[in-house]
């Protein structure tokens, strides 16, 4: 276990680079298990969940080659795959519930374990399930699986999401490109992975209509060819890299970031005071002296991510001003307030809101992440804090982050690695 020592004080100033998103890679790596052959995608971000997700593909049967230095994955798929995901991997990595879709669709039944993942609320999986039984499979959950079943193969269905959930969408776009007959998918997610996974899907042979809009339109065709794919650039890891920035009055490029997937952020930081201007190779933000708070409000895309929220109570932490962050995805997406309370932050939490009221420094502690973007959210605050910080639970950054320590000093920050102590039991 380590954790990231960080000594406050530093403008982040320099360029920054970012690559394939986590969220896009992960999926399009089990889409590869829709067509028989060799699937390459590129611009993979070099991080655990990534290798965790070789793994499971290589259990199903599939021979992957993963070059984390490169960003290269080859997934070679069989003729014959095995349909089970076991608990082992699936725990380990939440995402692993987007091979139910593509399972499903390829072989006729799949049997999923139950995801734990990140430590940021219930996370139901009702939507994929009620989406799946639509385009005709059979779904039960007995001794902590969800067994999906489709003898007959899939038909195509009228699905409409109570909520646009992202992962319901992926899993039944997933399993309705090999469905017969046409599937419409309304009040799908639109955000910018799902236009990457229904590009990557239609080079493969099928046929979509309306990824990015609320109602996507399947065709559904007999089966797909493998092809090669770059992985969309990471706009999560782009609004981390603007809002530490910003945070930290600095100066950065972020290069490879597209500001058009930046839905809301960009907006927010801009009306608040600091300069984000496009760049040919990205965009760049500059930190214009004490920023103003601003009040912000998760909501699926193109509003603001609930991936960046911990950003924004960094961010709000030391603004000008009172800003209310509020947490409309996820309820227990809040950890990381009471840790920035350990910093100095002044917080009041209420629900799913979160009142700050900005202090001009925040002052160096030993806190602790709870999850991927909680984590680097704190070593940004350990920027902004007088004398050092330890962010415990480094591990669940690098679930997110290939070498957020090395970008960071690579921007000048004065932040390390080093053991965690043992704890106390
Ligand atoms: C994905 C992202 C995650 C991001 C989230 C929202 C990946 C690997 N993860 O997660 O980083 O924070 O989108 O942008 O891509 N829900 C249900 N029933 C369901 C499905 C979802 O109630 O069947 C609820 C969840 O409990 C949650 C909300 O819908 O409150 C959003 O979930 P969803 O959009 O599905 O997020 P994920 O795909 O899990």
């Amino acid at each position: 276990m380590d954790r990231f020592r960080v000594v406050g004080g530093t403008r982040l100033r320099g360029e920054v680079s970012v690559v394939g998103a986590k969220n896009s890679a992960l999926k399009l790596m089990a889409g590869a298990l829709l067509a028989v052959g060799k699937t390459r995608l590129t611009s993979v971000p070099a991080i655990l969940d990534v290798t965790i997700m070789a793994e499971l593909l290589r259990r199903l049967g599939c021979v992957v080659d993963y070059d984390p230095t490169s960003g290269v994955v080859e997934i070679d798929v069989p003729d014959r795959i095995g349909h089970r995901a076991d608990y082992e991997l699936v725990r380990a990595l939440r995402a692993s519930i987007c091979v139910l879709g593509p399972l499903v669709a390829r072989c006729g039944e799949a049997q999923v374990a139950i995801p734990g993942g990140d430590a940021i609320g219930s996370r139901g999986l009702d939507l994929h399930i009620s989406g799946l039984e639509t385009l005709g499979a059979s779904v039960h959950v007995t001794h902590g699986y969800l067994i999906a079943a489709a003898p007959n193969g899939l038909h195509g269905g009228e699905i409409r999401l109570d909520f646009p959930s992202v992962g319901a969408t992926e899993n039944v776009l997933m399993a309705a490109v090999l469905a017969k007959g046409v599937t419409r998918v309304t009040n799908a997610a639109r955000e910018p992975e799902i236009v990457d996974i229904a590009h990557f899907l239609v080079k493969m042979g099928a046929t979509i209509e309306g990824a990015g809009s609320s109602v996507i339109e399947v065709e559904g065709v007999s089966a797909l060819t493998p092809v090669s794919h770059q992985v969309v650039p990471d706009r999560i890891a782009a609004g981390t890299w603007a809002f530490a920035a910003a945070t930290t009055e600095g100066d950065v490029e972020v290069v490879g970031g597209v500001a058009g997937h930046m839905g809301a952020a960009l907006d927010l930081l801009t009306e608040a005071g600091t300069d984000v201007v496009l760049t040919d190779r990205g965009f760049r933000v500059t930190g214009t002296g004490r920023r103003a708070a601003f009040d912000v409000a998760t909501l699926p895309y193109p509003g603001f991510p609930t991936d960046l929220q911990p950003f924004a109570l960094t961010y709000n932490a030391v603004a000008q001003g009172s800003a209310m962050v509020t947490e409309n995805l996820f309820e227990a997406r809040f950890r990381t307030v009471q840790e920035l309370a350990r910093l100095g932050a002044d917080t009041r939490m209420d629900g799913h809101h979160v009142m700050l009221h900005g202090v001009r420094r925040l002052s160096g502690a030993p806190v602790e992440a709870s999850d991927i973007r909680s984590g680097a959210a704190l070593v940004i605050a350990g920027l902004v804090a007088d004398g050092i910080t330890t962010v415990s639970k480094a591990h669940h950054v690098d679930r997110g982050y290939a070498g957020f320590g090395e970008a960071l000093r690579g921007l000048g920050a004065d932040v390390t690695r080093e053991p965690d102590e043992a704890p106390y039991i």
